[in-house]
């Protein structure tokens, strides 16, 4: 029986070559997941799935992505690798877990991989990350970069705060991308930036950029799930709502609180009819 004929044979999974084969060609449809349910959920519509550091926020209720450890990153990521068949799976190198150096990164980035068994690692580019990404991808760790807005470097920057406000600024953002760019990021998220800068910025370097605030001038997009789904009330402008599951929800759970509080629940359907002996 050949592999294609195999009757438990699963969808081939996109690879790393297969996204960075898309730049300027067709977009790059990403989102980020936590769960597994949600994973299986996206796998059939989504290119790459991000296991992203905002579950701290999204999933526990955290402020901001700082308090993000690499054990909360690994079992999510986990979970997404059990729901996820075809799409590629990214996993974020939580705050703290790659700064000091690439010995550090590669120690994080190394547990990620063998225990969750996602195909790459993303992180931000803070100081260094240039030689910490070079060192990764030499090392086979296949590293997603991201400039522009960084969420881990909130409490520096006093806020989410989209880049580019400044010839300074631009500058810099074009410095990060060029540096993960040429240190071997196969692809590069591209966050808070105005179009003409995401436009500037897509066309210097190799690698497929994918946009989250970042105008349609990118090789892709994501969002976060939760905020496209709409299970929040505020969702930052870049956001596009596809459902609003929030009052979706809210709904079904007063229907089910009357029918509990009135005896309406459980009706006769829905007990066991055993019969004894
Ligand atoms: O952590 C995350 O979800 C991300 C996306 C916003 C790109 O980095």
């Amino acid at each position: 029986m050949s592999r294609q004929e195999h009757p438990h044979e699963q969808a081939r999974r996109i690879t790393v070559p297969d996204i960075t084969a898309r730049k300027g060609g067709e977009k790059i449809v990403s989102l980020t997941a936590y769960t597994a349910p949600m994973a299986a959920l996206l796998d059939p519509h989504a290119d790459m799935l991000l296991v992203g550091d905002t579950l701290g926020m999204v999933l526990h209720g955290l402020p901001s992505t700082v308090g993000v450890t690499l054990d909360m990153m690994i079992l999510h990521g986990q979970a997404v690798m059990r729901g996820a068949q075809r799409a590629l799976v990214v996993v974020d190198l939580p705050f703290a877990a790659y700064e000091r150096g690439p010995q550090q990164a590669f120690e994080a980035a190394a547990r990620v991989m063998a225990e969750t068994g996602c195909q790459a690692v993303k992180l931000e580019a803070c100081a260094g990350a240039a030689e910490t990404i070079a060192f990764l991808s030499k090392r086979g760790i296949p590293v997603v970069g991201h400039v522009g807005l960084r969420p881990q470097a909130t409490n520096v920057d006093g806020g989410f705060k989209a880049k580019g406000r400044s010839v300074a600024e631009r500058e810099r953002v074009m410095a990060e991308a060029r540096g993960v760019d040429e240190a071997g990021a196969f692809a590069i998220v591209v966050e808070g930036v105005a179009a003409d800068l995401a436009d500037e910025l897509t066309t210097s370097v190799k690698a497929p950029t994918i946009g989250i605030g970042a105008s349609a001038n990118c090789d892709g997009q994501i969002l976060v799930i939760d905020d496209m789904l709409g299970m929040f009330d505020w969702t930052p402008k870049f956001v596009r709502r596809y459902a609003g599951l929030r009052g979706t929800i809210d709904e079904a759970v007063a229907r089910y609180a009357a029918d509990v509080r009135a005896g309406r629940f459980p009706g006769a359907d829905e007990i066991y009819k055993l019969r004894v002996g």
